[in-house]
């Protein structure tokens, strides 16, 4: 991709895409019990953002099985 490009990544659809979520349009909390979350793509579920800007509460927030 050229140095410059502006990419969207809209979590709304990221978020619910059935590749990664079983009934991605049901709410269910027991989604982030499974272990099956341990083998998400990392940008799967970014509420926090990510790369070189990201919440640096998340922790505080937060506590995903596939980060301690
Ligand atoms: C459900 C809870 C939360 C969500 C969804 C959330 C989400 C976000 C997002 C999307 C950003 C912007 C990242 C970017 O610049 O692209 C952000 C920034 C930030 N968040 Fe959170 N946050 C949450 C809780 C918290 C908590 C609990 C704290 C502090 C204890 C916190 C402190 C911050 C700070 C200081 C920034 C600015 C970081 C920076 O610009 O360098 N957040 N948050």
């Amino acid at each position: 991709m050229p140095c410059g490009t502006t990419i969207l990544m809209p979590q709304w659809v990221v978020q619910r895409a059935p590749r990664f979520f079983a009934e991605p349009d049901s709410f269910g909390l027991e989604r982030w019990l499974d272990e099956r979350i341990k083998s998400l793509p990392k940008f799967a579920y970014y509420p926090f953002g990510g790369s070189l800007r990201v919440c640096i509460g998340q922790q505080f927030a937060i506590r995903h099985p596939w980060r301690h």
